[in-house]
Formats: C-alpha cells, sequence, structure tokens
C-alpha cells in the first residue's frame, strides 16, 4: 500500500462530523481535514468582496487563486484555524450569512474541482479523516472507511441551537433552525454536481440517542475491525 488510511465522514448538517471526525483522529493519530471549512471560506470572501452569488466566473477566478490554510489548534471552541490568503477567518465562515450563501457556492462547479484538488493534495499520503458531503464519493473514493453520518432534522436543529448558545451567540428559535438545515440538505443533495449521497461501500450511522462518545467508539471500532481484515 502506498499510503496510510483514510477515513471518509459524510452526512447532512448538523449530523457531528465535525466533532466526531476530530475525535476520531485524536483517537487514531490521523490528521483532521474540515473540507466544509473551505466552502465556508471561499463564500467568506466572495461577500467580503461584494461579488455577486451568481457571478460564477468571478468566483471561479477567485477559488483557483485564493491560499487556504487549516491549522489544528487547543482552542475547544474552535479547535481548526480557517485562514484564507493570510486573512484569519475562523470565526466569520460560522456566522448565519456564509452559513445560508455556502450551499450557492458549493454548487458551482469550478469552485468544487479547486477546492477538491487541494483536499486530494493533502490527502495523498493518507493518515486522514476527512469530512464533508462528496469524501467517500468524489474526493477519496478508495478511502478505506466510508461512514455516513446521519440524524433527524429536528435531533440536528437542537444540536446546533446548543452550539450557538455555547458560542455565547444570539438565540435562533428550533423552528428557524430547522427550515435553515432542511434547505442546506435539500440543496446539498440536489446539486448537480457531487450531490450529498452515501456511497455504496459507506456504512450508514443513525445518531439520534447517541452522544458523541458512543458515535466515536463505534467509528473506531469499525475502522479497528477493518484495519485486522487487510
Ligand atoms: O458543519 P455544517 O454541516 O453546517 O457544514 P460544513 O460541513 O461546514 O459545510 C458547509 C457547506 O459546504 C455544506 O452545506 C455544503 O454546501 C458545502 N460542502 C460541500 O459541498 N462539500 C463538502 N465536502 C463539504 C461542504
Ligand atoms: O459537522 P456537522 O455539521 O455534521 O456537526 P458538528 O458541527 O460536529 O456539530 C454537531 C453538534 O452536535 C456538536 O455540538 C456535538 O457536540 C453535538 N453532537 C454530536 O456531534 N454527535 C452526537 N452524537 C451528539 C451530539
Amino acid at each position: 500500500r502506498d499510503r496510510q488510511p483514510i477515513i471518509a465522514i459524510d452526512g447532512p448538517a448538523g449530523a457531528g462530523k465535525s466533532t466526531v471526525a476530530r475525535q476520531v483522529a485524536t483517537k487514531l493519530n490521523l490528521v483532521y481535514l474540515d473540507s466544509g471549512a473551505m466552502y465556508r471560506a471561499v463564500t467568506w470572501l466572495v461577500l467580503q468582496k461584494g461579488i455577486a452569488i451568481d457571478d460564477e466566473c468571478a468566483i471561479a477566478e477567485l477559488a483557483n487563486q485564493c491560499q487556504i490554510e487549516l491549522t489544528p489548534t487547543q482552542d475547544l471552541k474552535f479547535p481548526v484555524r480557517v485562514w484564507i490568503n493570510g486573512t484569519d477567518v475562523t470565526q466569520p465562515i460560522r456566522t448565519i450569512e456564509v452559513t445560508s450563501q455556502v450551499s450557492a457556492i458549493a454548487a458551482q462547479s469550478a469552485v468544487r474541482q479547486a477546492l477538491v484538488k487541494q483536499q486530494q493534495r493533502w490527502g495523498k499520503k493518507g493518515g486522514l479523516v476527512a469530512e464533508g458531503r462528496d469524501i467517500g464519493t468524489h474526493v477519496f473514493p478508495d478511502a478505506e472507511v466510508k461512514i455516513f453520518l446521519t440524524a433527524s432534522v429536528s435531533e440536528r436543529a437542537r444540536r446546533r441551537q446548543q452550539d450557538f448558545e455555547k458560542l455565547g451567540q444570539p438565540e435562533v428559535s428550533l423552528e428557524q433552525l430547522e427550515r435553515d438545515i432542511a434547505e442546506r440538505d435539500w440543496k446539498d443533495s440536489t446539486r448537480k454536481i457531487s450531490p450529498l449521497q452515501k456511497a455504496a461501500d459507506a456504512i450508514e450511522v443513525q445518531t439520534d440517542g447517541l452522544d458523541v462518545s458512543q458515535v466515536t467508539a463505534q467509528i473506531v471500532n469499525y475502522y479497528q475491525q477493518r484495519l485486522s481484515e487487510w
């Protein structure tokens, strides 16, 4: 084998991908890759530059030229610092403005091409837990372990509300969060290019009623079981 193993975790918003992927990476001593942060960073740059969301040409140019860096930290609230073109956008990429526009930007083919290429470059040697929407289907189709993480919309909205609370952000109603999540799920699953889909060889983990450590343990067990089969 010419590279270390890769764990791909995909699923809808609020399923627990980031949290679980980070813990799995720590437990197995692998690198954690948050692909969603990259789409969010490009979206932040588009908004900051005042480029129209449907100006695909300008956005393509920006996506092809931008420099994105992801660096792990010890900060529990922001475990990964995100930089684009030298600006630290760790916090602004989590705002409602960015969240509401990111799916439209992530549907554009030039943006996906640019970011997927970067992800594949980072993942060349393997040894990582990558998390997003198209990791098992497109970015690393030969990943050794593929997980499709899900939970009901109401459970995911509840988790998001608690996250906002913890971050001291203004309260958003559960109804609003459920609407936002359902809309983003719909956009991500129905887009033409690399829609959110369970890979044929992924195992689905339904996380309603499970806590982070239970989900993490399931994935670590599955990984170790697969590892022993190779
Ligand atoms: O954390 P949350 O689930 O809210 O979103 P995220 O993982 O930060 O991803 C934000 C958005 O980026 C998603 O809603 C998708 O539109 C897009 N995305 C994508 O298209 N492909 C990926 N591999 C990761 C994210
Ligand atoms: O990345 P994604 O949007 O899929 O989810 P996240 O950003 O990791 O947010 C999930 C939130 O739900 C975090 O606050 C987790 O602590 C919490 N949670 C979880 O991830 N998994 C569970 N089984 C239960 C709760």
